[in-house]
């Protein structure tokens, strides 16, 4: 009901109200019509208000309410009459004050996150260039040419300037890469490809089998090429088991593009699709003997929740080991399905997006430790360097901040042996655009102070290589 305090202030049928105190956006209001004893009504930024007189002071003004229709938005207004109409919305109803709180979170959230992904483009170099399949096609045509590797054109370029008459691939998966290699480098003599995957290993070898045999015009005449299941951790002994003084000659260029395949993804037999139900195995040697089925059904509960801490930086990772374990005493867990069922009950309201990427996590944590692929990649890596010739390059291309970590601290390791004495930083190489700072060591040089990460044209046609960063040392 209004009070007759109220109605005894001349109100002009139109007002200004403009936004006070908030930092909210609230919209300049226009009160057309405030009828005594009829709630006054306003539109702004499309919506409708309408206000009634809920008190009154002769100099300050009107505290007028919002009505309390649910289609109303709950708003105070104080207009202050003195003013020749002109009166400010404070939005000082709880309702309001929430809504702006919200806002004013959402917005430091906002600024975080720009930072954030400012401090990330100063700690990478993107690539700059360009990027189609019409300009890749000639290194993709025939054997290996239906589907893009990952920064092919990064890594092409990396070796196009050595005179390649041996190269590693020590994931050679569908051979994409390696494909690309021998087609670019017509010197190359020796090509040797490793694969753990057998599946991945047989497809390589008929991969380099159809380059050899069906497209020897582009193809290195006297080249000799093996393919090898083998853990690339043990690329010492794939060298010897070749050629006996190919570890003291060494070789001109290793590569390793670490993570899944395709191939792997998407077979849900393997088990590592967390949109896709399969067994929970997630080996990438399918002759191994530990399955993911066996950390989560049998493993002490501190080392399950070790891994999906450390592994998966999981922040969830007690409760998530706590229902694991629990699950052990209805039968344990056996399809990747049951496992993201669980995930799904850990985490609540937070939507799809959510339980993906805690999903992502639990898999990427489990994937680790069934391949042991942490320790692995610490060990190869200086295995490869010492492989390598003198000016040899080791390029990797790393899928998740646990390897680059461990990429970046090895090879800033491997030039500091014996004494980093000829530390330097250089300013962009003077023959070769793409290393834009390097890092001088006694042993070798860092060419890629910042990682090298995939150009947006190749994010926008490839998804899967937006965490890709590549690395590269070259023996001195
Ligand atoms: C991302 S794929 C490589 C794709 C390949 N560069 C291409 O262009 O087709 C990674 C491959 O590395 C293999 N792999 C992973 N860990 C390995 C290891 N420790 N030793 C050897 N191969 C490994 C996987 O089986 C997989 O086939």
């Amino acid at each position: 009901m209004m009070s007759a305090a109220s109605t005894a202030i001349a109100m002009p049928t139109r007002l200004l109200l403009l936004c006070r105190s908030c930092s909210c956006p609230c919209p300049p209001l226009s009160l057309s019509s405030c009828g005594a004893g009829a709630g006054a009504s306003a539109s702004a930024g499309g919506r409708a208000f309408r206000f009634r007189w809920s008190g009154a002071s002769a100099s300050r003004g009107l505290l007028v309410s919002s009505s309390s229709s649910s289609s109303f938005r709950d708003v105070d207004v104080d207009v202050d009459v003195s003013r020749g109409g002109k009166g400010n919305i404070s939005c000082c109803s709880s309702r309001s004050r929430s809504t702006r709180q919200i806002k004013k979170k959402r917005s430091a959230a906002a600024s975080a996150a720009e930072s954030a992904a400012l401090a990330k483009a100063k700690r990478r170099t993107r690539s700059g260039r360009d990027f189609s399949e019409e300009l890749l096609s000639p290194y993709l045509s025939g054997a290996g040419g239906d589907h893009i590797p990952v920064m092919l054109g990064e890594v092409l370029e990396v070796f196009r300037s050595r005179h390649l008459l041996s190269f590693v691939d020590c994931t050679v998966g569908a051979a994409g890469h390696s494909s690309a290699i021998i087609r670019d480098h017509s010197e190359l003599q020796l090509y040797i490809g490793l694969d753990v995957d057998p599946v991945a290993h047989e497809k390589a070898q008929s991969q380099i089998y159809s380059i050899l045999n069906n497209d020897l015009c582009n193809a290195p005449s006297n080249l000799k090429t093996h393919t090898l299941l083998k853990n690339f951790k043990y690329i010492k002994s794939a060298l010897r088991e070749v050629d006996g003084n190919l570890l003291e000659s060494g070789v001109d260029g290793i590569l390793l593009d670490l993570g899944l395949s395709s191939m792997q993804v998407d077979n849900v037999e393997r088990g590592f699709s967390v949109l896709n139900n399969g067994p929970l195995d997630m080996r990438m040697n399918t002759q191994a003997s530990l399955k993911a089925e066996d950390i989560v059904n049998s493993w002490p509960e501190a080392e399950v929740g070790r891994i999906l801490r450390d592994y998966g930086e999981e922040s969830n990772w007690r409760s998530l080991q706590t229902k694991i374990v629990k699950a052990r005493l209805d039968g344990g867990l056996h399809s990747t399905g049951e496992l993201v069922q669980l995930v799904k009950s850990t985490s609540g309201k937070s939507g799809r997006q959510g339980w993906i990427k805690t999903a992502t996590r639990v898999f990427q944590a489990l994937r680790i430790a069934v391949n042991d692929e942490l320790k692995t990649l610490e060990d190869a890596l200086y295995a490869c360097f010492d492989c390598l010739s003198s000016g040899g390059r080791l390029a990797v291309i790393s899928f998740h901040s646990l390897e680059d970590r461990i990429v970046k601290q090895t090879f800033l390791d491997i030039i500091s042996r014996g004494g980093r004495d000829e530390e330097k930083l250089s300013d962009s190489g003077e023959e070769e655009s793409w290393s834009k700072q390097r890092i001088g060591g006694r042993d070798g040089t860092i060419l890629t102070k910042r990682p090298i990460t995939p150009s947006e044209g190749e994010e926008r046609l490839n998804r899967r290589c937006r965490s890709a960063k590549l690395r590269v040392i070259q023996k001195v």
